[in-house]
């Protein structure tokens, strides 16, 4: 009998920790910081969840929380702990993690890093340059047509990306990172070439170069309907994504082996999930980016499809075996973002939140928590992205209609949410 520790406070972490609590095996799943759902029996004869207040990037009071309890298994959501070297200080103390040391997490935490080990790996990308000095930078723009694509090289919480074809705004941006707006993400600026085509998110569980797919999902990034607006931190998923017949192969293929190859032979080698961001353009599918990590929205909808059991597929993976049993899944799920007034802007917090019992008794849906909180006795909402409703379905259709449908049952002050998601819009 085991008992895990999920990392982080999100909808990605309410997920995890219910799709964990589902296990034969698990006992009792902690989440630190958790939310308002991270709380109490996961429901359907699982595991109760319970959370622990220790913030994410408290990486030696989670060890020693790990280490005191006796956990089994930590799991972690966020990247930020993981490029600090959370798995490192728990492996100095042998407890078991599954995610990337830091030296690994480097695939997310430096675009340079992750650039230049493409290219030595041979894996399909946007063409790049990478740029320490501002003139270099604005100089080489005057020469590459529109639209540009100009990153933060370090972590930017999601907001070190422009992708714009107006010169004036290009500029600007390339100034503000050269002066810090994101702190030490700005020290190096890369600017890529435009990639069209699709999204997809590909999820591979990995230990040292053998890995496992999980079902491919689709994000919607932007704000609003359409694809337009802010990029936000993801208002929706689909999973799975219908794709030509052998594209995932593909990508397994010309895509996580060579890069997990890569890292094992600069000694890195990776355990957690490889997150590859691909744009599925006309010559096949290239990385936008990856990440060190499960996504989110997109596991809220992947984890819902798993018929086999999560904590195993974890545990195999942290002993090196990932692919030790076949993955099973089925259907579709759909998850749909309920964002507070303002998001991704600047939002209130404390708004009472009305109907979740009503949404969570529909078939065939989940509501997973992300910014929520209790007080007073009431679910209040506690940051921007406040929920993710899922529904999940024999089919895609089926599954969007159950989520609508759950939808439909909450309310909160200036809650909004995009009404397509699960269409073929792109963003
Ligand atoms: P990233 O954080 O690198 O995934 O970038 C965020 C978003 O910007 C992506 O999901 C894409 O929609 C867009 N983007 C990033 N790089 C490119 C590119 N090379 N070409 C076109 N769009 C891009
Ligand atoms: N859904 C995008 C991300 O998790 O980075």
């Amino acid at each position: 009998m085991a008992e895990v520790l999920v990392v982080g406070g999100g909808g990605r972490e309410h997920a995890l920790a219910w799709a964990l609590a589902g296990s034969p095996e698990v006992t009792r799943v902690y989440v630190a910081p958790g939310n308002a759902g991270t709380v109490g029996p996961a429901g359907d004869g699982r595991a109760g969840l319970e959370r622990v207040p220790l913030a994410a990037d408290d990486l030696e009071g989670l060890a020693e929380f790990a280490a005191g309890r006796g956990v089994d298994l930590t799991v972690v959501g966020p990247e930020a702990p993981l490029a600090a070297g959370l798995a490192d200080a728990f492996a100095a103390r042998g407890l078991a993690v599954f995610g990337p040391r830091r030296e690994a997490a480097q695939i997310e935490a430096s675009k340079a890093f992750a650039k230049a080990l493409m290219d030595e790996a041979g894996v399909p990308t946007a063409r790049w340059r990478s740029f320490e000095r501002e003139e270099e930078a604005l100089a080489y723009l005057e020469e590459v047509p529109a639209p540009w694509v100009v990153k933060a090289s370090g972590l930017a919480a999601g907001k070190g990306v422009l992708v714009s074809d107006d010169r004036g705004e290009v500029r600007d941006f390339v100034k503000g990172l050269f002066a810090g707006r994101f702190g030490v993400a700005g020290n190096r600026v890369i600017v890529e070439e435009f990639l069209s085509g699709p999204e997809l998110s590909v999820f591979a569980v990995a230990a040292g170069e053998h890995f496992v797919l999980l079902p491919p999902a689709r994000d919607y990034k932007r704000i609003y309907e359409g694809g337009r607006g802010p990029n936000t931190g993801g208002m929706g998923a689909l999973a799975p994504v219908a794709l030509d017949p052998g594209l995932l192969e593909r990508v397994g293929r010309e895509v996580i082996a060579p890069t997990l190859a890569a890292l094992a032979a600069r000694g890195a080698p990776y355990l957690g999930v490889l997150y590859a961001g691909l744009k599925l353009t006309s010559e096949g599918p290239k990385v936008l980016e990856f990440n060190a990590r499960f996504g989110d929205p997109e596991t809220q909808a992947v984890l819902p499809l798993l018929q086999s059991d999560l904590y195993r597929l974890l545990m195999d993976a942290v002993e090196g075996r990932p692919d030790a049993a076949p993955l099973e899944t089925a259907g579709a799920a759909l998850a749909v973002v309920l964002a507070a007034p303002g998001y991704p802007g600047e939002y209130p917090r404390g708004l009472v939140i009305e109907g979740l019992e009503e949404a969570e008794a529909l078939s065939g849906v989940h509501v997973f928590h992300a910014g929520t909180e209790r007080a007073d006795g009431r679910v209040v909402t506690a940051g921007g992205r406040v929920l993710a409703v899922v529904g999940r379905a024999d089919t895609p259709e089926q599954a969007r209609t159950r989520a609508y449908a759950a939808v439909r049952r909450v309310r909160f002050e200036g809650m909004h949410h995009r009404r397509d998601i699960g269409t073929e819009v792109v963003g």
